[in-house]
């Protein structure tokens, strides 16, 4: 099957999937049987585009790259019209993340799932503030939600849970979801002090310039509230989530911890104990000889502990232009092999 393929957003994660998608086109057919054409993009700062035939993505690179706005196939439809009247069955919900609200994104993945279209996203608002409601509606469509992209970008999670360690019971999930803060925390093991060490974040664009989200921990709740959600059906709120971040480590926390063979790390958890699901998101120090304390700098990683394999670790880039384009593909993918079902 020819997949028609939609974009809303076209920064660093929609520019990624198409890079990615013209680069390995020939093996995806080869391999998968996998054909594709991308035919609507909608994006604040290039515009909106469409072509039933297909779009030409080369030159919309070239353009988006240069700061440029698109000039072929422009079109009159806003966000929703694209969405429902476009010809895609695959919409890819790639703008910013709001955790509060979930808007602008949760309008465009109702929009495509109840026009029958599956939608593939990377973006935490829908997932960790809507994720019941959107699969109950995109199941009735007979499409799919699927959202590996929200957690550790293309490092597998989501479809791990479901997949390979299907079978499996998981009692606990525990690891570093925020690469910012790791990154940050791992600095200050060399003897920076936080401030120090969150203006060289913010240099090097780990950070934001308003760094938040980030460092008190929001964006790792946003991120445990999904796996709490999907993993182990908790049907809890972000605001139930306890949520601390890094704010208050200092350097002498930083080498008490040192000295107790310990490091300090942002934890995100989600445990299964008494018929409940306990989450949190908390710094903590981890023992030298546990696999999360050898997690340094932007890297992501997950512990789940399980009754048939014990404990199986992941670790792997959290974020990223190419990692989180993978996490789309990996999802357009499974939608292909599956046939949508
Ligand atoms: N980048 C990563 O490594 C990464 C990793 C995991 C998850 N994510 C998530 O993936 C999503 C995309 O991330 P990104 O890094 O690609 O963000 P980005 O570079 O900021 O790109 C988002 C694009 O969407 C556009 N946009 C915003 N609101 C829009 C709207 N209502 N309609 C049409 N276009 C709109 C933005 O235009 P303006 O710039 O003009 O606003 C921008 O071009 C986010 O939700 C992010 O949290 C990203």
């Amino acid at each position: 099957m020819k997949h028609t393929i939609g974009l809303i957003g076209f920064g660093t994660v929609g520019r990624g999937i198409c890079e990615i998608l013209l680069d390995k086109k020939n093996y995806l057919k080869e391999k998968y049987g996998f054909e594709f054409v991308i035919t609507a993009v909608a994006d604040f700062a290039f515009g909106n585009v469409y072509n039933p035939d297909g779009l030409d993505i080369p030159l919309m690179l070239k353009q988006a790259n240069e700061k440029q706005k698109f000039t072929k196939d422009l079109t009159d439809y806003d966000n929703i019209k694209l969405i429902k009247n476009s010809n895609c069955d695959i919409i890819c919900e790639l703008t910013y993340t709001d955790l509060t609200s979930g808007g602008p994104a949760i309008d465009h993945v109702r929009a495509a799932l109840e026009s029958g279209k599956h939608i593939v996203t990377s973006n935490k608002g829908p997932a960790a503030l809507f994720y019941p409601e959107m699969k109950k509606i995109a199941d009735q469509n007979n499409v799919k939600f699927l959202i590996e992209g929200t957690v550790c970008a293309g490092t597998p999670v989501i479809n791990l849970t479901d997949g390979p360690l299907a079978g499996c019971d998981i009692s606990k999930i525990r690891g570093i979801l925020n690469g910012t803060t790791n990154y940050m925390l791992s600095e200050m093991e060399k003897g920076m002090a936080y401030e120090e060490v969150l203006k060289i974040a913010q240099e090097l664009g780990y950070a934001e310039a308003d760094p938040t989200g980030d460092v008190e921990g929001h964006d790792a709740r946003g991120k445990v509230t999904i796996l709490a959600n999907i993993v182990m059906g908790a049907g809890i709120k972000i605001t139930d989530v306890p949520c601390r971040g890094i704010t208050k480590i200092t350097s002498e926390d930083i080498e008490n911890a040192k000295a107790q063979n310990k490091r300090w790390k942002l934890i995100g958890s989600v445990e299964k104990k008494d018929g409940k699901v306990i989450t949190s998101v908390s710094p903590e120090m981890i023992d030298y000889s546990h696999p999360l304390a050898g997690v340094m700098g932007a890297t992501n990683a997950l512990t789940f502990t399980t009754d048939l394999l014990g404990d199986v670790t992941i670790v792997g880039p959290g974020a990223g232009k190419i990692e989180t384009g993978f996490s789309i593909l990996t999802d357009i993918l499974s939608i292909h092999r599956t046939n949508g079902k």
